[in-house]
């Protein structure tokens, strides 16, 4: 059911969307050509879906949050998913994965959905659960995924080291694997996602950025794992913090998911907050890749 469909790009959807960008309704970053190529996704994280529908934490129905944003997304569909791991709460389990799997299944029969696997996911009941996902077998018991989405490339990867503790790391094996895979892969503009936060818990992150800061394709790393929603970069390389959607870990940050309109030149982030801190709601961030 969870099936990962590889789509023709809809050419009369491009139409409509150049159209809506030359009439001003499509807000691209400023350099950006309006007949770029433009792809539109929508980048989740820390979903925390429990084997119980009604299980709350922090005052928050992590269930009912991911239900409302599914439906949000539904309405005006983009052209994929990511979800950036820690889809269950806490250790991953087969109920919790079934319920994840019910809530997504309207959106995965239309569309892509690329997920990372995080710190409370557990790899075995994640693999049966997903079994027939599309996935790279470049390393055996990593869940990574390559996929085009317009004029970017996409690659995610796995930082879960063990079940139900804070750090995470890709490990020797898939290093040297992105270095190859990045050494043989042409100058497509190139986002990785994976779970956990660079610098805070992620330990092989010096070892990571010595492969990809010399990578000028590479233009963003995307992740969640600390329930912020925040901006920053290191090396020219946007350093994108997803917020979660199950709970926030202060009142001062959101719960929701990020709205993204991808070019070759940059992206267009829109936050929309369904908890938590709401002021930032609808706000936009630009960002010029590096080139
Ligand atoms: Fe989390």
């Amino acid at each position: 059911m969870f099936k990962v469909l590889t789509r023709q790009r809809n050419k009369r959807r491009f139409l409509t969307m150049s159209l809506a960008a030359t009439s001003g309704m499509l807000s691209l970053p400023p350099e950006c050509d309006a007949r770029d190529d433009t792809t539109r996704w929508a980048f989740l994280s820390d979903t925390h879906i429990h084997g119980n529908p009604q299980y709350r934490f922090r005052g928050f129905c992590t269930y009912q949050n991911l239900r409302k944003i599914t439906d949000q997304i539904g309405a005006d569909m983009p052209e994929g998913l990511v979800i950036t791991g820690d889809l269950a709460r806490s250790r991953g389990s087969a109920d919790a994965y079934e319920n994840f799997k019910s809530l997504l299944a309207p959106i995965a029969r239309e569309r892509p959905i690329h997920l990372c696997i995080g710190n409370h996911d557990h790899r075995e009941d994640f693999r049966l659960a997903f079994t027939g996902s599309a996935r790279t077998a470049a390393i055996e018991d990593r869940h990574i995924v390559t996929a085009m989405a317009g004029p970017i490339r996409m690659i995610v990867l796995d930082t879960l080291l063990y079940v139900n503790t804070f750090p995470g790391m890709l490990g020797k094996l898939q290093r040297v694997w992105l270095e190859t895979y990045l050494g043989a892969s042409d100058e497509t503009p190139t986002i990785l996602f994976c779970h956990h936060a660079p610098r805070a818990d992620l330990l092989d992150t010096r070892r990571l950025f010595e492969i990809i800061s010399p990578a000028r394709k590479v233009k963003a790393l995307i992740f969640g794992h600390s329930h912020r929603y925040e901006f920053s970069q290191r090396d020219g390389i946007h350093l994108i913090n997803l917020p979660a959607t199950g709970y926030n870990f202060t009142g001062a940050q959101p719960v929701g998911w990020v709205e993204a309109r991808l070019t070759s030149q940059g992206g267009e982030f829109t936050l929309h907050a369904v908890g938590g801190n709401t002021n930032q709601h609808g706000s936009k961030r630009f960002l010029h890749w590096r080139t």
